[in-house]
């Protein structure tokens, strides 16, 4: 990246529902965590190039529900940037441990051990009972859903 994006906090009702769509297919979950969530963006040039949403669960424990960074900008550094933001500000909410949930056991379990993530557990079934539709990536049916955290 040429110009290096400022990270913004925004209010839910302006939160780049589109781009949180190519983490998460489920808009009507994305809605409901967007209710009591706190949404971050990257934004370079006025443009909205990643997003990431923070859950806090209580008793020291935040959720990183969604992380997306538009596809013509990937591969750029954007997703780790975005993501050690998100370690940062979980950090300054008080949290002492960050996790999430994720289907993919492709680069993305890549892209967050990279940044110290562990697998604590496997969700049999989840992508299953939890969404409405089949959810396909690259050929491949999510089924389980892998939890994968950080201690802060
Ligand atoms: C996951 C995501 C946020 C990563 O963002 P990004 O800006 O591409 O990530 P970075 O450029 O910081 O990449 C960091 C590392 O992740 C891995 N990675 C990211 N995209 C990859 C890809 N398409 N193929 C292989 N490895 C990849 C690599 O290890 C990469 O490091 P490298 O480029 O030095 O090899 C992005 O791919 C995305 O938005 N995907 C769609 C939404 C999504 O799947 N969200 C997560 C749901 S669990």
């Amino acid at each position: 990246m040429s110009r290096a994006p400022s990270l913004h906090w925004l209010a839910s009702a302006q939160a780049p529902r589109q781009l949180l769509l190519e983490a998460d297919p489920d808009a009507d979950k994305i809605e409901g965590y967007l209710r009591d969530g706190r949404c971050r963006i990257a934004r370079l040039a006025g443009e909205t190039l990643g997003a990431y949403v923070l859950l806090e669960r209580g008793a020291g424990l935040i959720e990183l529900m969604n992380i997306a960074v538009a596809p013509e900008q990937q591969r750029r550094g954007l997703g780790r940037l975005l993501l050690d933001d998100a370690i940062a500000q979980s950090r300054l909410l008080g949290a002492r441990r960050l996790e999430l949930g994720t289907g993919s056991f492709g680069h993305q379990l890549t892209f967050y051990q990279r940044a110290g993530f562990r697998v604590v557990a496997v969700e049999p079934d989840y992508f299953l009972t939890h969404y409405p539709e089949p959810l396909f990536e690259h050929g491949l049916q999510h089924r389980d859903r892998l939890r994968l955290a950080l201690t802060l």
